[in-house]
Order: structure tokens, then C-alpha cells, then sequence
């Protein structure tokens, strides 16, 4: 079904399903698996997953159908869009946060994204087997800490990612999302369900679920903040540029409901098949960005054929960290080639080749360069600081503000009615987009600053 007379030079996802799963698909990835169980875990578990829900239904939510709105009656990309919708200035300002969001992001992620491949073929040539949970540690910081081979995985995985956006939109992002996603949901529960029934597992369910509120402060609201924006790949107009894909018929509350449930979903899994092993396995909680990769190896060990599963959970986790990562690599690229004329090949290449200018020093500062910092920070977090809890949420503040203040309400609601074909609610819409996100971002930025 190629819908859309009304503006068919651009490229449109073939079907509603094949849309909603292509975002589903940017959503969850490195962020649900590796980044929320590992933000989880350094800021003490169960408070900040609770603040994290709660942002989650008063911010992400609402956000994840602004900038599917605003996609699509801007039909264009981040900084396109605006143009369209006469707000140059608010394009430029948006456009250039999310553009540089998106390069930084790469930047980390793409190292992330490696590991995981590298994780694939250890699990197949059964380089965990039968390792105590020291030596699973030892393996991993071996590896983090070669100065080459992470750098090399890095670059294969962009590699992997330009390829699929080389390709275009519909058939390179649809089709690799569409059968992997519920793989992985499947595979998730499986390893949780292992993961809680070992000896110890049930610590670590009290870790995720019993808030104890006393371990918030600033930093760890801004994390969850930043996780948010994240996780939902909100902030940056990559929301916005696949909603300007969609069909104008398609029912945009709805699929930012299932996004954001999805979502989720996955991460609370995903913290359910971690948590349970670090506790059952004795490792610590707060170990950081190498959590998932000095766990789970763990669960795998106690798992009938683990090394199957093992090389199975690893190549899923890649493909759902390649969907995202593409649809990073795709907000570059189609500002490139919109407002630049770029031919796409050319996009491609050129913008890979500056993510791994600066994703080197990402790697490099996880393993050699790890003493290296600026503002107290190593390379790897300062990008991802930058980037999660500053770029993303100043990027979500002005799509909120310009949605709830400068857009016309009539304009906005025929657009998110598709023409009053369907008929939600936008009342708590309008009310969170207008008050609650602008104040809770602007009070948690400053917060987090003074
Ligand atoms: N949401 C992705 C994840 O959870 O892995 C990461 C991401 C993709 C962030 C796209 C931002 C973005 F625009």
C-alpha cells in the first residue's frame, strides 16, 4: 500500500505495520538492554526505575506523539520540517541540537553495537563455556581493554549500519525490524524466567522493584531523564523524521501508545534477566556500561544448549542496536541529502567516516584511554552526558513548546486526528505538552546544574 497522494516524492514506509515496527525498531535497542539495566544499577535500582515509569507517562509519552505529529505535517525531516511549517528558526535550532545528538550518540553506540558483535561470535566458538563469573569479567575487560579489536568491531558495526540506510527507507529499516523484535521479546523471557529461578535470583527482583526513594538526588533525576529521552529516541527528530514517513491516515495516538509500551516492556525485561544473575552470581550492581556483558555470559552458563541461546540473544541484541543505530545514522543522512542535495551514497560515507573520527576515542576511553578525562569525565561519558541528559531533553523542551504554543490547536488536532477520522482525547495531551514537560525539563536541568 503506497498511501499518501498528497506528498508522494518522499519515500513512504509500504505499510502502516511495517511503520509502526520500524519505530518500534529505533526505540528499542542498546538503550532498553544494555544502557537502562546498567543506568538502573549504578543509581540503586528500584527509585529510579519508578521515576523513570513516572517520566515515562508524563513525558515520553506525550513527546513520542508530538514528534510524530510534527513529522508529519512537516513532512520532512528534523530541520526540514520546521521550514515547512514556518518556523525556520526553530528548525535550525532543533535541527542542529538533533544532528549533533545523533552524531554523538553514534559515536558511543557504534562502540556498544561492536561489542555486541563481538559477543556473537565469542558465544559461538564457545569462549564462555563452562567460565567461572571472574573469568567471564576477566574476558570482558581483556577485551575492552585491547587497543584495536574493540575499534575494529566498532567500525564493522557501522558498516553494517550504513549499508541497511544506504538502501532506503522502506526496504532496508522495514524488513530487518520486522521478524527480530518479537524474537527477542520471547528471548527476554526465557532468560528472566532463568535468571529469577536461580539460587539468590529473587534479590535482585527486590533491587529493581523496591524503590528506596532515598537514593535519589539531582544526578539521579537527570539520569532518568536522560534514559527517557534515550530510550524513546525522543529529542532529536529521529521520532519526527519517520513520523513524516507515515501515512496521513494512520493513527498516530495509537502507535505512540505501542511504542512507548513496547519499549517499556523491553527494558524492564531486560533488567529482569540481568539483576536476579548479578545478585545470584555475587557481581556488583553498579559495574556500569559493562553490565550486560559480565552477566549474562553467567545465566547463559546455567542454561541447557546456553551457548546457543547465547549466540541467539547477542545477534538479536545486535539487530535491535542496528535498527536503532540506523535511524540515527538516517537523521544525518537525510539532513544531508534534503537540505544539501547529497547523493545518499555519498551521505553515507562521509558521515560514518566523522562518527568514527570521534567514536575512536569512545572506544579507546572504556579501555586504554580510561584515565583520560575532560570535566571529570571520560570521553565515553561525556558524550553520552551530553548528548542523553542535555542535547535530547533541550531538543524535546522546544518540539514541546512549539507543539503546545506556536502551533495553531486546530492545525495540531486535525493532524493527529488524521482529519477527525479517529477521535482521542487530547485534553491530558495538551496539558502535559504545555506545562508538565517544559517545567519538569526546565526544573531538572537546573537542578542538575546547580
Ligand atoms: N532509542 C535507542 C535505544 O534505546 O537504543 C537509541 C536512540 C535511537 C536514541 C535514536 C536516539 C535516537 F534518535
Amino acid at each position: 500500500m503506497k498511501s499518501d497522494a498528497g506528498h508522494n516524492s518522499r519515500d513512504h514506509f509500504s505499510s502502516q505495520y511495517g511503520a509502526l515496527v520500524a519505530i518500534v525498531g529505533s526505540a528499542v535497542g542498546l538503550g532498553n538492554i544494555w544502557r537502562f539495566p546498567y543506568i538502573a544499577g549504578v543509581y540503586g535500582g528500584g527509585a529510579i526505575i519508578l521515576l523513570y515509569i513516572v517520566f515515562v507517562l508524563i513525558m515520553g509519552r506525550p513527546l513520542m506523539l508530538t514528534e510524530l505529529t510534527l513529522g508529519r505535517l512537516g513532512q520532512g525531516n528534523a530541520y526540514g520540517a520546521f521550514q515547512r511549517m514556518n518556523a525556520p528558526g526553530m528548525g535550525r535550532l532543533i535541527g542542529s541540537m538533533g544532528i549533533l545528538a545523533a552524531f554523538i550518540i553514534m559515536s558511543f553506540y557504534t562502540a556498544i553495537g561492536g561489542w555486541t558483535m563481538a559477543y556473537i561470535f565469542k558465544s559461538a566458538s564457545g569462549g564462555f563455556a563452562g567460565a567461572s563469573s571472574q573469568q567471564i569479567q576477566q574476558i570482558f575487560s581483556d577485551f575492552v581493554s585491547h587497543p584495536v579489536w574493540p575499534i575494529v568491531w566498532q567500525a564493522l558495526f557501522l558498516l553494517a549500519t550504513m549499508y541497511v540506510v544506504m538502501r532506503g527507507v522502506s526496504k532496508g529499516i522495514e524488513k530487518f525490524s520486522r521478524l527480530m523484535m518479537p524474537l527477542l521479546l520471547l528471548l527476554l523471557v526465557v532468560m528472566g524466567i532463568r535468571a529469577i529461578t536461580l539460587p539468590g535470583g529473587m534479590d535482585g527482583l527486590k533491587f529493581l522493584f523496591k524503590p528506596d526513594l532515598s537514593k535519589l538526588n539531582p544526578e539521579s533525576v537527570m539520569a532518568a531523564l536522560g534514559q527517557v529521552f534515550f530510550s524513546l529516541s525522543l529529542g532529536m527528530g529521529a521520532i519526527l523524521t519517520y513520523g513524516s514517513y507515515l501515512s496521513k491516515d494512520a493513527d498516530i495516538v495509537k502507535s505512540s501508545k505501542y511504542v512507548t509500551i513496547a519499549d517499556t516492556v523491553i527494558s524492564l525485561l531486560a533488567s529482569i534477566a540481568i539483576f536476579p544473575a548479578v545478585f545470584a552470581f555475587g557481581l556488583d550492581p553498579t559495574s556500569g556500561p559493562g553490565l550486560l556483558f559480565e552477566t549474562l555470559p553467567n545465566v547463559f552458563g546455567q542454561m541447557p544448549a546456553g551457548q546457543v541461546f547465547s549466540f541467539i540473544f547477542f545477534f538479536l541484541v545486535f539487530i535491535a542496536a542496528l535498527t536503532s543505530a540506523m535511524s540515527l545514522h538516517e537523521v544525518v543522512v537525510a539532513f544531508a541529502v534534503e537540505e544539501f542535495g547529497m547523493r545518499r551514497p555519498v551521505a553515507a560515507w562521509l558521515i560514518s567516516l566523522l562518527i568514527m573520527a570521534l567514536g575512536v576515542f569512545c572506544s579507546l576511553s572504556l579501555g586504554i584511554m580510561s584515565d583520560f578525562t575532560l570535566f571529570g569525565k571520560s570521553v565515553f561519558d561525556l558524550m553520552d552526558f551530553i548528548s542523553s541528559n542535555i542535547l535530547l531533553p533541550a531538543g524535546g523542551l522546544c518540539m514541546a513548546i512549539f507543539l503546545g504554543y506556536v502551533l495553531s490547536r486546530p492545525v495540531v488536532e486535525t493532524e493527529i486526528t488524521s482529519g477527525g477520522r479517529y477521535r482521542p482525547h487530547l485534553a491530558v495531551f495538551y496539558f502535559l505538552v504545555r506545562y508538565v514537560v517544559p517545567i519538569a525539563v526546565f526544573l531538572i536541568f537546573l537542578n542538575g546544574i546547580c
